[in-house]
């Protein structure tokens, strides 16, 4: 599955997904907050696919990372999709239990990872040709750089402060840290060679 139509696949099951878990828990809190920590989880695994899209593609060529790279922009699309359903989720638990939001959250958590939200809706929106163009090139590829990596400290810090609590972070910690190394590798080996990232879609 390609494109648009892998977009819209995703976006039915994490819809799905979603409202299965609140309604499981009859639309109460429980149910919600299970919503929110599904969707990161989901959104992990979806940037991790288009974050190392490229650097894949150059460092193990195989029809996986071929189709990894072909589909980059689009998993790309899909983790935003993602990523604005837990934001759906974040503003619903606050509606339902404001002190409890208050609890799991805080004023520097908005601010930062509330920037977050403006790189993956400014990336998202330049995901297109057209947009894309209007934008340009240089301006792009810094947009989507700068912003890649913002989101992955987001994952890193989200992830990292819950290990020491919880053992059942690791495997988040450590597709976090794999991330990482994936693109760093290729960019150094880039740099050797002294080529630049793929010319279109997301920067590698
Ligand atoms: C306004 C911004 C955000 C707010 C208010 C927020 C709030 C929350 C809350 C309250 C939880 C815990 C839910 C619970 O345990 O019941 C959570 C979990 C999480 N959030 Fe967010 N979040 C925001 C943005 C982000 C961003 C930008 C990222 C990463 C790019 C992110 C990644 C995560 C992760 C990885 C978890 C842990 C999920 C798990 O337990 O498996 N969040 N978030």
């Amino acid at each position: 599955m390609n494109g648009w139509r892998l977009v819209g696949t995703l976006s039915l099951l994490l819809g799905a997904m979603t409202l299965g878990l609140a309604a499981s828990h009859g639309w109460d809190v429980e149910g919600v907050r299970l919503a929110i920590r599904a969707t990161a989880r989901t959104s992990l695994v979806l940037f991790a696919l288009a974050f190392t899209a490229s650097a894949l593609a150059e460092l193990v060529p195989s029809e996986a990372t071929r189709w990894q790279r072909r589909n980059r922009r689009y998993l790309g699309i899909s983790f935003a999709v993602s990523h604005f359903i837990h934001l759906g989720a974040i503003l619903t638990l606050a509606s339902l239990d404001r002190e409890l939001f208050w609890k799991l959250t805080n004023v520097t958590t908005i601010v930062l990872a509330g920037t977050a939200y403006l790189f993956i809706a400014a990336m998202t929106t330049t995901s297109f040709d057209s947009t894309a163009k209007w934008l340009g090139p240089r301006k792009w590829r810094l947009l989507h750089l700068i912003g890649g990596w913002y989101i992955w400290i987001s994952f890193a810090v989200a992830v990292g402060k819950r290990v020491p609590v919880d053992g059942f972070y690791w495997p988040m910690a450590v597709l976090v840290l794999a991330m990482a190394v994936v693109r760093l590798v290729a960019m150094v080996r880039r740099g050797r060679r002294g080529t630049r990232p793929g010319a279109s879609g997301m920067p590698a």
